[in-house]
């Protein structure tokens, strides 16, 4: 058997594509947070699942951006969104968020972990802000998700954590034991390496407890990550997102990593 036999990867199910609306499962009581959610795909994710009638908590590590992306949600009808500053990488923001949440909401159905960082330019691989890219896309998502997990609603929709990873971080093909570190975005690789770990073993750990958790690589995506290349847009990965979490509860899975775009893109990053 090859190595990636053994992993769970999949391609979001596009035969669903169509139906999302008519198999409606969730409602404006249902709860979804999203980090990093002031712009790129994060921002993208909260429209769309605005949009299709969730209750969504945006949250910013600013709070101007934050407030401002709020607005301009609210401007375009979609009432149902909540503002709360949250920087991943601070535990005492992580602790006053979550006080916040529990005060206002109590409880979760939907965690995208989406909030990341990295220093370099395309084709560039310094390792000079390793510390702060660790800390904001691993530790910042697991700790996060831990100080949250007592809060996901135990319902037979389940709830669903959603860590938005990288393929550079892949840990089905083997190839960093065969060819050496990534010589691109190393750093960036390394913590996302770790949070699709983490989400493994937090899928098994969870498995029989009602709460599902996958990774997803959305592809080469038009944010400023990219400095604004990409082959398709935030919108168009954010749709991707929304379906994830969003499938029906006898479709979803648990402990599968999701790579590329409808149709299937190869990821630059
Ligand atoms: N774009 C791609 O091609 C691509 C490919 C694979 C995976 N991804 C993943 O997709 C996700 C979204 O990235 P993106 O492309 O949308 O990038 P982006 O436009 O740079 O957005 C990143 C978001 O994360 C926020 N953020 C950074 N550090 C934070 C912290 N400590 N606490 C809270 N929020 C923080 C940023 O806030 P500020 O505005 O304050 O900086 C921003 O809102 C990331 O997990 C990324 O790794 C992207």
């Amino acid at each position: 058997m090859k190595a990636e036999d053994q992993v769970e990867v999949g391609i979001y199910p596009s035969s669903s594509s169509s139906s999302l609306s008519l198999t409606k499962w969730w409602s404006k009581e249902t709860v979804a947070i999203v980090t990093g959610a002031n712009k790129g795909i994060g921002f993208a994710v909260v429209k769309r699942l605005a949009e299709l009638g969730l209750t969504v908590i945006l949250t910013a590590r600013d709070v101007e951006r934050g407030e401002k992306a709020v607005d301009l949600l609210r401007r375009q009808g979609l009432l149902h969104v909540s503002f709360c500053q949250l920087d991943v990488s601070d535990s005492s923001s992580i602790r006053t968020f979550v006080l916040w949440f529990k005060n206002k909401f109590g409880v979760l159905d939907i965690l995208v972990n989406n909030a990341a960082v990295s220093f370099n330019d395309i084709g560039e691989n310094s390792v000079e802000y390793a510390e702060i890219v660790m800390k904001t896309n691993f530790y910042g998502a697991k700790l996060l998700t831990e100080s949250l997990l007592p809060f996901f609603r135990l319902s037979p929709s389940k709830a669903r954590i959603l860590n938005i990873s990288s393929r550079l971080g892949s840990l089905s093909n083997g190839t960093w034991e065969s060819q050496g570190w990534p010589e691109l975005w190393t750093d960036y690789a390394v913590s996302k390496l770790a949070l699709n770990a983490y989400s493994r073993v937090l899928a098994k750990r969870y498995e029989k407890k009602g709460i599902s958790v996958n990774y997803y690589c959305p592809g080469f995506t038009q944010t400023s990550m990219t400095r604004g290349q990409g082959t398709h847009s935030a919108d168009d990965a954010a749709e991707v997102v929304a379906r994830l979490v969003l499938l029906l509860p006898e479709e979803l899975s648990t402990a599968k990593f999701y790579i590329g775009f409808n149709p299937f893109v190869k990821s630059k990053l």
